[in-house]
């Protein structure tokens, strides 16, 4: 088996340069089973970041994967062209739990590209170009989808389309808020003739776990309406019950025109799609197909996944151990000078440092001590918790100890 540092040598011959890892000392994950991690040296760790929010239902699942592999052995792939049962049966599971009247899906295999999807329904929706996104949110790696991204860090095409306008970041108090509203207000007022749709995600994951006020999303929505602008919800982090709610914008009490996810869906298994109403989805009409979008295997993931959150009952239980993890954060925040603010819905909480460099020694310690957590925001200053929704109360009281532990001496 190849060591560590072997890895990291491969990586430096083979990949492009812009490869890159968390820790100075990266261990090498062999092996994974529900909220833990194993190294090649056997040592286990607690995953508090779920593969970048991806297993929700906890990794290598028995209950999912016993149907992906049944699926494996039985029809692997034969392109949405022909006629097969799982992926009609994901779609029609997908309108039951979407938000109010979206109805509609097209499958497709990541964020990226569930994102690049809606962006084109929507100009396809409104016959016009352009597109409001905000400062702190993250939307893919196509062309599109990172014109529309809004963290400097990601935006790395020096020809991006140009018909994107950013309106202010939310999260934090009230105000910005606020801000973030007048900001698209002004957009509007000036461009609003040329704008097919404002994409947002209902909370920032990359750019630092950021919610907006509980009012916003229907401040926005009757903004947009007026300029028959459409409302993109990019739920990839936050959707399949990471924030105590099957969807994230059910905290909000609106209803999107178009919604996007991947992750979660496939538990691990490469899934995306975007739907959308009746209204809006008629307007795609001219042929599409993805290759491996809707493919029989990510599909019965779909539905297994989807089965294992609503038997297990992980949208409540989500909701009521974020609610501990948050208080017991906001613990660390009360007595760290190092802790400038912490904040999250269900289990989907950051805590903001002082400095990124502080940010990297917890991930570092954290990992030594049997814990990996996830780092993220704007300046790369926010501790990501983001972990299987599986965890327990217990788990979080051991991170805790851990975290008091590396923040006494930070
Ligand atoms: C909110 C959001 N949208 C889109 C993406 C892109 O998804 P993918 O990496 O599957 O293309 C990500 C990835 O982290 C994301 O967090």
């Amino acid at each position: 088996m190849l060591s560590a540092q072997e890895i990291i040598d491969y990586k430096k011959d083979y990949f492009f340069p812009n490869a890159m890892h968390f820790y100075k000392n990266p261990p090498h994950i062999t092996r994974g089973e529900g909220k833990y991690l194993y190294d090649d040296s056997g040592k286990r760790y607690l995953d508090f970041f779920a593969g970048v929010t991806v297993v929700n239902c906890g990794h290598c699942n028995p209950e999912i994967n016993a149907k992906v592999k049944a699926q494996l052995d039985q029809l692997q792939h034969t392109s949405i062209i022909y006629l097969t049962e799982p992926s009609v049966l994901l779609a029609k599971k997908l309108s039951h739990i979407l938000p109010g009247d979206i109805q509609h899906t097209f499958f497709c295999c990541s964020g990226t590209e569930a994102n690049e999807g809606a962006l084109l329904l929507a100009r396809l929706h409104t016959g016009k170009k352009g597109f409001i996104s905000f400062e702190g949110g993250l939307h893919g790696r196509s062309a599109l989808t990172m014109s529309v991204t809004g963290i400097p860090m990601w935006r790395i095409d020096p020809f991006l389309d140009p018909d994107v306008y950013f309106a202010k970041g939310f999260g934090g108090d009230e105000t910005r808020s606020e801000d973030s509203l007048k900001s698209v207000e002004a957009i509007l007022k000036e461009h609003g003739h040329e704008i097919a749709a404002c994409i947002v995600e209902p909370i920032q994951g990359n750019g630092g776990i950021n919610i907006p006020s509980k009012i916003f999303f229907k401040k926005l929505k009757s903004l947009l309406s007026k300029y028959d602008v459409l409302l993109i919800a990019d739920e990839v982090q936050t959707g399949f019950a990471r924030t105590g709610k099957m969807f994230a914008v059910e905290h909000f009490e609106v209803i999107p025109d178009i919604l996007t996810g991947a992750k979660a869906l496939g538990n691990g298994v490469p899934v995306g799609f975007f739907s959308a109403t009746p209204a809006v989805a008629a307007s795609f009409n001219k042929p599409s197909a993805s290759t491996l979008g809707g493919n029989p295997v990510s599909m019965n993931a779909g539905l297994a996944v989807i089965d294992f959150i609503e038997e297990h009952n992980l949208i409540n239980k989500t909701a009521s151990l974020g609610e501990y993890m948050l208080q017991k954060l906001k613990e660390l925040e009360s007595n760290y000078d190092a802790v400038i603010s912490t904040r999250g819905l269900g289990l989907m909480l950051g805590m903001t440092l002082e400095t990124p460099e502080k940010v990297d020694i917890l991930l570092e310690k954290a990992k030594d001590s049997g814990f990996i957590v996830g780092k993220n925001g704007m300046n790369r200053d926010v501790v990501a918790f983001q972990p299987p929704l599986i965890i327990e109360r217990e788990d979080i009281d051991n991170l805790i100890d851990c975290l008091h532990d590396i923040l006494r001496d930070l």
